[in-house]
Protein backbone atom coordinates (compact mmCIF):
# COMPACT_ATOMS: atom_id res chain seq x y z
CA UNK A 1 0.00 0.00 0.00
CA UNK A 2 2.90 2.06 1.20
CA UNK A 3 4.26 2.90 -2.55
CA UNK A 4 1.18 3.62 -4.24
CA UNK A 5 -0.36 5.88 -1.24
CA UNK A 6 2.64 8.22 -1.32
CA UNK A 7 2.88 8.24 -5.15
CA UNK A 8 -1.16 8.98 -5.49
CA UNK A 9 -0.81 11.72 -2.81
CA UNK A 10 2.50 13.37 -5.10
CA UNK A 11 0.88 13.50 -8.02
CA UNK A 12 -2.86 14.73 -6.71
CA UNK A 13 -0.66 17.43 -4.87
CA UNK A 14 0.93 18.89 -7.91
CA UNK A 15 -1.89 18.79 -10.44
CA UNK A 16 -4.39 19.51 -7.85
CA UNK A 17 -2.64 20.65 -4.38
CA UNK A 18 -2.33 24.50 -3.67
CA UNK A 19 0.84 26.07 -4.98
CA UNK A 20 0.66 29.96 -5.24
CA UNK A 21 0.82 30.30 -1.10
CA UNK A 22 3.05 33.08 -0.83
CA UNK A 23 4.88 30.55 1.62
CA UNK A 24 5.42 27.91 -0.96
CA UNK A 25 8.17 28.22 -3.43
CA UNK A 26 10.32 28.98 -1.49
CA UNK A 27 12.83 27.30 0.90
CA UNK A 28 13.81 30.10 2.65
CA UNK A 29 13.36 27.92 6.35
CA UNK A 30 12.61 32.03 8.37
CA UNK A 31 9.72 32.00 5.81
CA UNK A 32 8.03 28.56 6.06
CA UNK A 33 8.62 28.91 9.76
CA UNK A 34 7.04 32.06 10.03
CA UNK A 35 3.88 30.54 8.34
CA UNK A 36 3.97 26.96 10.21
CA UNK A 37 3.47 28.61 13.42
CA UNK A 38 1.21 30.67 12.40
CA UNK A 39 -0.94 28.47 10.84
CA UNK A 40 -0.75 25.54 13.74
CA UNK A 41 -3.94 26.82 14.93
CA UNK A 42 -5.48 29.87 12.70
CA UNK A 43 -6.57 29.43 8.73
CA UNK A 44 -4.80 30.03 5.67
CA UNK A 45 -7.17 33.11 4.87
CA UNK A 46 -6.69 34.62 7.80
CA UNK A 47 -2.60 34.05 7.84
CA UNK A 48 -2.31 35.59 4.74
CA UNK A 49 -2.35 39.19 5.66
CA UNK A 50 -0.68 38.59 8.93
CA UNK A 51 2.21 36.90 6.99
CA UNK A 52 3.12 39.91 4.80
CA UNK A 53 2.52 42.02 7.44
CA UNK A 54 5.16 40.38 9.78
CA UNK A 55 7.41 39.91 6.88
CA UNK A 56 7.27 43.42 5.76
CA UNK A 57 8.17 44.60 9.88
CA UNK A 58 11.11 41.96 10.07
CA UNK A 59 11.99 40.61 6.85
CA UNK A 60 14.64 38.53 8.59
CA UNK A 61 14.99 36.48 11.85
CA UNK A 62 17.64 38.49 13.06
CA UNK A 63 15.62 41.68 12.90
CA UNK A 64 12.82 39.59 14.42
CA UNK A 65 14.86 38.38 17.46
CA UNK A 66 16.22 42.12 18.33
CA UNK A 67 12.68 43.38 18.33
CA UNK A 68 11.00 44.13 21.59
CA UNK A 69 8.17 41.47 22.96
CA UNK A 70 5.55 44.32 23.00
CA UNK A 71 6.05 45.19 18.99
CA UNK A 72 5.51 41.20 18.59
CA UNK A 73 2.30 41.17 20.54
CA UNK A 74 1.04 44.14 18.56
CA UNK A 75 1.53 42.33 15.31
CA UNK A 76 0.49 39.20 16.39
CA UNK A 77 -2.63 41.05 17.50
CA UNK A 78 -5.70 39.18 16.19
CA UNK A 79 -4.02 35.56 15.93
CA UNK A 80 -4.74 34.57 19.00
CA UNK A 81 -3.17 32.02 21.05
CA UNK A 82 -0.24 34.44 22.44
CA UNK A 83 1.94 31.82 23.38
CA UNK A 84 2.66 31.08 19.78
CA UNK A 85 3.97 34.56 19.58
CA UNK A 86 6.06 34.53 22.62
CA UNK A 87 7.46 31.21 21.42
CA UNK A 88 8.43 32.52 17.66
CA UNK A 89 10.21 35.55 19.62
CA UNK A 90 11.90 33.33 21.89
CA UNK A 91 12.93 30.91 18.79
CA UNK A 92 14.13 33.70 16.63
CA UNK A 93 16.23 34.68 19.97
CA UNK A 94 17.79 30.73 20.13
CA UNK A 95 18.24 30.47 16.12
CA UNK A 96 20.43 33.61 16.31
CA UNK A 97 22.94 32.34 20.01
CA UNK A 98 22.65 28.78 19.28
CA UNK A 99 22.83 28.37 15.72
CA UNK A 100 24.43 32.00 14.41
CA UNK A 101 21.57 33.12 12.67
CA UNK A 102 20.98 30.22 10.43
CA UNK A 103 18.16 27.53 11.24
CA UNK A 104 19.13 24.45 11.85
CA UNK A 105 18.42 21.54 9.14
CA UNK A 106 17.67 18.52 10.79
CA UNK A 107 14.26 18.14 11.84
CA UNK A 108 15.80 17.20 15.55
CA UNK A 109 17.29 19.95 15.93
CA UNK A 110 14.83 21.77 14.86
CA UNK A 111 12.66 20.45 17.13
CA UNK A 112 14.74 21.87 19.94
CA UNK A 113 13.46 25.26 19.66
CA UNK A 114 10.43 26.80 21.52
CA UNK A 115 7.06 26.45 19.97
CA UNK A 116 8.14 23.72 17.49
CA UNK A 117 7.01 20.73 17.63
CA UNK A 118 7.30 17.28 16.22
CA UNK A 119 5.36 17.66 13.63
CA UNK A 120 6.17 21.69 12.78
CA UNK A 121 9.71 20.21 12.70
CA UNK A 122 9.49 17.75 9.92
CA UNK A 123 6.98 19.87 8.26
CA UNK A 124 10.09 22.71 8.05
CA UNK A 125 12.83 19.86 7.89
CA UNK A 126 10.77 18.37 4.54
CA UNK A 127 9.72 21.87 2.83
CA UNK A 128 13.16 23.71 3.07
CA UNK A 129 16.12 20.71 3.31
CA UNK A 130 14.20 17.76 1.67
CA UNK A 131 14.68 15.46 4.96
CA UNK A 132 12.38 12.35 4.59
CA UNK A 133 10.49 12.53 7.80
CA UNK A 134 6.63 12.03 8.62
CA UNK A 135 4.80 15.08 9.88
CA UNK A 136 1.00 14.45 11.91
CA UNK A 137 -1.04 17.25 12.81
CA UNK A 138 -4.85 17.15 13.05
CA UNK A 139 -5.45 17.42 9.30
CA UNK A 140 -2.69 14.84 8.68
CA UNK A 141 -3.98 12.66 11.29
CA UNK A 142 -7.67 12.48 10.24
CA UNK A 143 -6.12 11.79 6.66
CA UNK A 144 -4.11 8.77 7.91
CA UNK A 145 -6.46 7.09 10.51
CA UNK A 146 -9.13 7.08 7.57
CA UNK A 147 -7.28 5.67 4.95
CA UNK A 148 -5.28 3.01 6.94
CA UNK A 149 -8.83 2.13 9.13
CA UNK A 150 -6.72 2.86 12.30
CA UNK A 151 -9.41 3.23 14.81
CA UNK A 152 -7.17 3.30 17.99
CA UNK A 153 -7.96 5.87 20.47
CA UNK A 154 -5.65 8.69 19.97
CA UNK A 155 -6.22 10.29 23.17
CA UNK A 156 -3.95 7.43 24.41
CA UNK A 157 -0.18 7.93 24.10
CA UNK A 158 0.98 4.50 22.59
CA UNK A 159 -1.80 4.98 19.77
CA UNK A 160 -0.46 7.94 18.91
CA UNK A 161 3.48 6.71 18.94
CA UNK A 162 1.77 3.67 16.38
CA UNK A 163 0.55 6.50 13.99
CA UNK A 164 3.50 8.00 13.98
CA UNK A 165 5.24 5.01 13.00
CA UNK A 166 2.44 4.21 10.73
CA UNK A 167 2.92 8.02 8.92
CA UNK A 168 6.64 6.93 8.75
CA UNK A 169 6.38 3.96 6.59
CA UNK A 170 3.99 5.55 4.27
CA UNK A 171 6.84 8.47 3.14
CA UNK A 172 7.99 8.32 -0.24
CA UNK A 173 10.68 5.99 -1.03
CA UNK A 174 14.15 7.79 -0.17
CA UNK A 175 14.72 7.22 -4.06
CA UNK A 176 12.46 9.63 -5.45
CA UNK A 177 14.03 12.90 -5.28
CA UNK A 178 11.58 15.72 -4.62
CA UNK A 179 8.87 13.97 -3.72
CA UNK A 180 8.55 14.65 -0.02
CA UNK A 181 7.97 18.31 -0.20
CA UNK A 182 4.75 17.51 -2.51
CA UNK A 183 3.98 14.66 -0.42
CA UNK A 184 3.90 16.79 2.66
CA UNK A 185 2.10 19.42 1.06
CA UNK A 186 -0.50 16.74 -0.12
CA UNK A 187 -1.12 15.70 2.74
CA UNK A 188 -2.07 18.86 4.55
CA UNK A 189 -4.07 19.78 1.26
CA UNK A 190 -5.66 16.96 1.35
CA UNK A 191 -6.89 17.34 5.14
CA UNK A 192 -7.62 20.81 4.38
CA UNK A 193 -9.68 20.31 1.28
CA UNK A 194 -11.10 17.33 0.08
CA UNK A 195 -10.65 14.76 3.67
CA UNK A 196 -12.70 17.55 6.25
CA UNK A 197 -13.99 16.71 9.48
CA UNK A 198 -17.92 16.93 7.91
CA UNK A 199 -18.97 15.39 4.84
CA UNK A 200 -15.57 14.90 3.22
CA UNK A 201 -15.45 14.44 -0.45
CA UNK A 202 -14.49 11.03 -1.04
CA UNK A 203 -14.99 11.46 -4.87
CA UNK A 204 -12.44 13.71 -5.43
CA UNK A 205 -10.02 11.86 -3.48
CA UNK A 206 -6.44 10.46 -5.17
CA UNK A 207 -6.51 7.61 -2.56
CA UNK A 208 -10.40 7.07 -2.51
CA UNK A 209 -9.75 3.37 -3.67
CA UNK A 210 -7.79 2.39 -0.89
CA UNK A 211 -8.98 4.22 1.46
CA UNK A 212 -10.82 1.77 4.82
CA UNK A 213 -12.99 4.61 6.42
CA UNK A 214 -14.38 4.71 3.10
CA UNK A 215 -14.96 1.15 2.24
CA UNK A 216 -16.52 0.60 5.71
CA UNK A 217 -19.32 4.04 4.84
CA UNK A 218 -18.63 6.11 7.44
CA UNK A 219 -15.13 8.20 7.17
CA UNK A 220 -16.43 10.64 9.86
CA UNK A 221 -15.95 7.93 12.17
CA UNK A 222 -12.00 8.51 12.62
CA UNK A 223 -9.94 9.49 14.10
CA UNK A 224 -10.96 7.91 17.04
CA UNK A 225 -10.76 10.36 20.29
CA UNK A 226 -12.71 9.38 23.15
CA UNK A 227 -10.46 12.02 26.23
CA UNK A 228 -11.93 15.05 25.44
CA UNK A 229 -9.93 18.37 26.46
CA UNK A 230 -10.61 19.23 30.20
CA UNK A 231 -12.50 22.54 30.82
CA UNK A 232 -12.74 24.78 33.48
CA UNK A 233 -14.51 28.26 34.15
CA UNK A 234 -13.21 31.13 35.88
CA UNK A 235 -14.99 34.30 36.38
CA UNK A 236 -12.71 37.92 36.28
CA UNK A 237 -13.63 41.33 36.76
CA UNK A 238 -12.19 43.62 34.99
CA UNK A 239 -11.83 47.76 35.45
CA UNK A 240 -12.56 49.61 32.60
CA UNK A 241 -11.29 53.28 33.50
CA UNK A 242 -11.16 56.31 31.50
CA UNK A 243 -10.05 59.63 32.23
CA UNK A 244 -11.55 63.04 30.89
CA UNK A 245 -9.56 62.87 27.34
CA UNK A 246 -11.08 59.30 26.44
CA UNK A 247 -7.83 57.41 27.42
CA UNK A 248 -7.96 54.01 29.11
CA UNK A 249 -6.31 52.88 31.83
CA UNK A 250 -3.96 49.52 31.00
CA UNK A 251 -1.27 47.57 32.28
CA UNK A 252 0.92 45.23 31.25
CA UNK A 253 -0.31 41.70 32.44
CA UNK A 254 2.51 39.46 34.27
CA UNK A 255 5.03 36.73 32.04
CA UNK A 256 2.82 34.05 33.87
CA UNK A 257 -0.30 33.16 33.68
CA UNK A 258 -3.56 34.11 31.75
CA UNK A 259 -2.74 36.34 28.77
CA UNK A 260 1.10 36.58 30.00
CA UNK A 261 2.86 39.78 28.04
CA UNK A 262 -0.49 41.49 27.08
CA UNK A 263 -1.79 44.59 27.80
CA UNK A 264 -5.02 44.78 29.46
CA UNK A 265 -7.70 46.49 31.82
CA UNK A 266 -6.81 45.73 35.58
CA UNK A 267 -7.90 42.31 36.49
CA UNK A 268 -9.31 41.09 39.91
CA UNK A 269 -10.80 37.65 41.28
CA UNK A 270 -13.72 39.37 42.69
CA UNK A 271 -16.09 41.96 42.21
CA UNK A 272 -15.26 42.96 45.88
CA UNK A 273 -11.64 42.87 45.75
CA UNK A 274 -12.06 45.40 42.51
CA UNK A 275 -13.95 47.74 44.65
CA UNK A 276 -11.51 47.38 46.94
CA UNK A 277 -8.66 48.64 45.18
CA UNK A 278 -10.46 51.95 44.14
CA UNK A 279 -10.18 55.52 45.92
CA UNK A 280 -13.44 55.87 47.69
CA UNK A 281 -14.47 58.69 45.69
CA UNK A 282 -13.92 56.08 42.40
CA UNK A 283 -15.46 53.04 44.13
CA UNK A 284 -18.62 55.26 45.06
CA UNK A 285 -19.46 56.36 41.03
CA UNK A 286 -18.09 52.46 39.68
CA UNK A 287 -20.88 51.25 37.36
CA UNK A 288 -21.45 47.53 36.73
CA UNK A 289 -21.07 46.76 32.90
CA UNK A 290 -22.94 43.64 31.21
CA UNK A 291 -20.86 40.30 31.96
CA UNK A 292 -20.55 38.42 28.89
CA UNK A 293 -18.70 34.80 28.21
CA UNK A 294 -14.94 34.63 26.44
CA UNK A 295 -14.01 31.28 25.48
CA UNK A 296 -10.72 29.71 25.15
CA UNK A 297 -9.48 26.92 24.46
CA UNK A 298 -9.43 25.09 28.01
CA UNK A 299 -11.53 27.61 29.95
CA UNK A 300 -14.56 29.07 29.85
CA UNK A 301 -14.10 32.92 30.92
CA UNK A 302 -16.89 34.53 32.68
CA UNK A 303 -15.99 38.72 32.56
CA UNK A 304 -17.45 41.36 34.56
CA UNK A 305 -16.86 45.09 33.11
CA UNK A 306 -16.79 47.45 35.96
CA UNK A 307 -16.89 51.25 34.38
CA UNK A 308 -15.72 54.26 36.25
CA UNK A 309 -15.05 57.78 34.51
CA UNK A 310 -11.93 58.89 36.12
CA UNK A 311 -9.54 61.70 35.66
CA UNK A 312 -6.03 61.30 35.08
CA UNK A 313 -4.66 62.69 38.32
CA UNK A 314 -6.59 60.30 39.95
CA UNK A 315 -4.80 57.60 42.08
CA UNK A 316 -5.26 54.47 40.02
CA UNK A 317 -4.50 51.13 41.04
CA UNK A 318 -1.43 48.97 40.08
CA UNK A 319 1.07 49.78 37.27
CA UNK A 320 -0.98 51.07 34.87
CA UNK A 321 -0.80 54.07 32.31
CA UNK A 322 -3.48 55.94 30.97
CA UNK A 323 -3.31 55.45 26.98
CA UNK A 324 -5.34 57.19 24.18
CA UNK A 325 -6.68 55.03 21.38
CA UNK A 326 -3.91 55.54 18.72
CA UNK A 327 -1.56 53.86 21.64
CA UNK A 328 -3.59 50.89 22.64
CA UNK A 329 -4.88 50.01 18.97
CA UNK A 330 -1.50 48.83 17.84
CA UNK A 331 -0.88 46.74 21.12
CA UNK A 332 -1.42 43.27 21.70
CA UNK A 333 -4.42 43.44 23.48
CA UNK A 334 -6.98 39.89 24.31
CA UNK A 335 -9.77 40.25 22.27
CA UNK A 336 -12.47 40.39 24.59
CA UNK A 337 -10.41 43.62 26.05
CA UNK A 338 -9.90 45.26 22.75
CA UNK A 339 -14.21 44.31 22.48
CA UNK A 340 -14.83 46.46 25.09
CA UNK A 341 -12.32 48.95 24.41
CA UNK A 342 -13.58 49.91 21.11
CA UNK A 343 -17.21 49.25 22.20
CA UNK A 344 -16.49 52.54 24.81
CA UNK A 345 -14.21 54.48 22.34
CA UNK A 346 -17.01 54.22 19.34
CA UNK A 347 -20.30 54.01 21.43
CA UNK A 348 -23.10 52.39 19.22
CA UNK A 349 -26.60 54.31 19.66
CA UNK A 350 -27.80 51.07 21.32
CA UNK A 351 -25.07 50.75 23.62
CA UNK A 352 -24.17 54.56 24.56
N1 LIG B 1 -1.30 24.21 7.31
C1 LIG B 1 -0.16 23.91 7.93
N2 LIG B 1 0.88 24.02 7.08
C2 LIG B 1 0.38 24.40 5.89
C3 LIG B 1 0.96 24.69 4.63
N3 LIG B 1 2.27 24.59 4.44
N4 LIG B 1 0.14 25.05 3.64
C4 LIG B 1 -1.18 25.13 3.86
N5 LIG B 1 -1.77 24.88 5.01
C5 LIG B 1 -1.01 24.52 6.03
Amino acid sequence: MAPVFAASVVRWQRTHGRSELPWQNTRDPYRVWLSEVMLQQTQVSTVLGYFDRFLLRFPTVAELAAAGEDEVFGLWSGLGYYSRARNMHRCAQEVMVRFGGAFPRRSEDLESLPGIGRSTAAAIAAFCFGERVAILDGNVKRVLTRVLGFGADLSSSASERALWGMATELLPAASERGAIESYTQGLMDLGATVCTPRKPNCLLCPVNDICVARREGAPEAYPVKTRKLKRSSQSLWLLQANDEAGRSWLEKRPARGVWAGLYCLPVFDSHAALLEALSPSLRAIARDGAPFLHVLTHKDLHLHPVQVESDSTAAMPGEGQWLALHEWEGLGLPAPVRKLLEARSHPTPDAA
